[in-house]
Order: structure tokens, then C-alpha cells, then sequence
């Protein structure tokens, strides 16, 4: 169990959406939170990332940074790899030598959406893409390294600190008619639920945990509850992923098992548009 009266907290990634809401919540929960980011801290260069880790000596580090785009990683494999697999194994080896537990934040695009029930953490994985391919390649290395290691498998994030579908939909209200793929199934999750449920798992044994909101939905479905619960009415129209070809491949099912980590999609929605100022 994770004591905050002694835990300093060192976050990578702290200027990205997951990470401006992790640090936050941590700080709020009484941790002493070390923020980093690629100016202080470059997760692509080992020698930075020991010498960081030497002199603060955290307890713990939550991994949050990667390189996210996941069409742009198509045609950019060697930077994907650069911060999703060597930069994570940098700072895996680091965490290893100095016994500092680690916990690495990972995607629903691990697997390949052929299952048409939810993937729990033991479910073979499949990368279409290469930003799968890569964060999966990012788990195989903190499996390899650490002793002491969450695996924490996420998807469909939005947050107030970072652009994301929910920010999109509602810029388009606008818009006589919008189009929405509907083949495409997932688990929508707020920031906010992700990093409660990140803070629930210390007192669980190390592995691989899927934290995501329960339900599962189609962007479709989540764009019209995203209208429905602001109250705007827009015309949305169900399409194929055919209609609007993307770089990326992504998995047509990819709902994960969250074993109970976070609540309905829809509840954690309303309060994030609340939050917001859009309800
Ligand atoms: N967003 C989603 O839907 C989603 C779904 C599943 C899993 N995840 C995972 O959740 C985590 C957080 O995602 P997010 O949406 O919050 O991402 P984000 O907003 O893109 O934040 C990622 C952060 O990593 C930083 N970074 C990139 N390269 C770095 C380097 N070499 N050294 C240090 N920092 C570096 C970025 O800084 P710069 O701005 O300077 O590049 C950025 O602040 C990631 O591990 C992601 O793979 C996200």
C-alpha cells in the first residue's frame, strides 16, 4: 500500500493530459511529486536519466511519457521507438539498479480487436499499428528490467489538460451534419478515473492491470452522448473506418476487462463536462 506521508512521486510526462491531472490529484493526496518533462528530464537519453534518478531518489515512478501520435508513428517508427521502447527501457533499468517500483501507463492498441468479448491482461496481443507495437515493446522492457512493476493498459483518454475526442466532438456542434465511425469499439476513460484507479492497484500484487471506464461504446455512440449530455443538438451520422482512411490501423473491438477500476464511461463523462463548464 502506498503510504503518502513518505512517497515522493516521480512523473514523467508531467506536461501531457494524463500527466497534469496525475501530478495534481497526487500533490492534492499529500505526495511529494517530482514533475518532469522532456526539458529536465529526456527519457531517450540513459545517461539523463540516471544521473535525475540518482539525485532525487524517488520511491516510485509513474511513466506517463510517450510519443502518442499514433498516425504520424507510421511514418516516424524510429522516434516512436526512440521514446516508447528505448526511453522506457532507460528508465526501467534506472528503477531496476535502484529498486524504485515503476509503473508504466500502455494502451488498448496492444491487441488486435478480433475478440468480441473484453481482453483481460492475459489476452494474447497484436499490435496493428506502430504506435502498438511500440508501447507494447515499452511493457516487454519493464517486464525484462523490473522487479517491482505495474503494467497499466488505458484507452480512449480525455482530459482537461490535452486535446482529446470529447474536446473535438464539441468543436464541431457547429456543423449542420457530422459523420462518427461506428465500427470502432472501446472504453472511453476520464484522466481523473484513470489516476484513481492508478492509485488503487498499490495495494495489489505487481503485473499488468487494465484501468478504463466500464461500458464499452462505439465513437459514434460516444460522440452522441457527448451532444445528448451537453444539450446540443447536432445531426451525427454512423460511418465505416473505410470512409475516412487513417495511416494507423486501429483495432475494430479493443474494450477491455477493467475488473471493476473505474465506473460507467457516461457517469465520469458528466462530470468531466461539468467540470468543464458544458453541462
Ligand atoms: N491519449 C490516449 O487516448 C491514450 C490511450 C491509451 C494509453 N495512453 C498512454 O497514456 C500515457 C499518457 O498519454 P497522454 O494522452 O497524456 O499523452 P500526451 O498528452 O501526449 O503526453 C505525453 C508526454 O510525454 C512527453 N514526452 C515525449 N517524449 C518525451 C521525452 N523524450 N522525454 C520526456 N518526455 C517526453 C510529451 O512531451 P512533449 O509535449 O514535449 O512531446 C508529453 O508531455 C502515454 O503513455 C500514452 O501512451 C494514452
Amino acid at each position: 500500500m502506498l503510504m503518502n506521508t513518505q512517497k515522493k512521486v516521480l512523473v514523467t510526462g508531467a506536461q501531457g493530459m494524463l500527466g497534469q491531472d496525475l501530478c495534481n490529484i497526487l500533490e492534492k493526496e499529500g505526495f511529494l511529486v517530482i514533475k518532469t518533462n522532456r526539458s529536465n528530464l529526456d527519457i531517450s537519453d540513459f545517461k539523463v536519466v540516471e544521473k535525475f534518478l540518482n539525485e532525487k531518489k524517488p520511491d516510485l515512478v509513474i511513466h506517463c511519457a510517450a510519443y502518442t501520435n499514433v498516425d504520424k508513428a507510421e511514418s516516424d517508427y524510429d522516434t516512436a521507438y526512440m521514446i516508447n521502447v528505448s526511453g522506457t527501457e532507460n528508465v526501467a533499468k534506472v528503477c531496476s539498479k535502484l529498486d524504485i517500483t515503476m509503473v508504466y501507463v500502455s494502451t488498448d492498441y496492444v491487441f488486435d480487436g478480433t475478440k468480441t468479448n473484453p481482453y483481460t491482461p492475459e489476452d494474447k496481443t497484436n499490435p496493428l499499428n506502430n504506435y502498438g507495437l511500440t508501447k507494447l515493446q515499452g511493457e516487454e522492457v519493464v517486464k525484462q528490467y523490473c522487479k517491482r512493476y505495474y503494467i497499466v493498459r488505458t484507452s480512449w483518454l480525455y482530459g482537461q489538460y490535452g486535446k482529446n475526442f470529447v474536446e473535438t466532438i464539441l468543436g464541431l456542434a457547429k456543423n449542420p451534419e457530422i459523420k462518427v465511425v461506428a465500427d470502432q469499439i472501446g472504453c472511453p476513460t476520464w484522466t481523473v478515473d484513470l489516476v484513481k484507479g492508478i492509485l488503487d492497484i498499490f495495494n495489489k500484487p505487481y503485473g499488468v492491470y487494465h484501468i478504463c471506464g466500464s461500458g464499452q461504446v462505439s465513437w459514434y455512440e460516444f460522440a452522441c452522448e457527448v451532444f445528448m449530455q451537453a444539450r446540443l443538438k447536432v445531426n451525427v451520422k454512423p460511418c465505416l473506418t473505410d470512409e475516412f482512411p487513417r495511416p494507423a490501423k486501429r483495432p475494430k473491438y479493443s474494450v477491455m476487462d477493467n475488473g471493476g477500476s473505474c465506473r460507467n464511461w457516461k457517469e465520469a463523462l458528466k462530470d468531466y463536462l461539468t467540470l468543464i463548464g458544458r453541462v
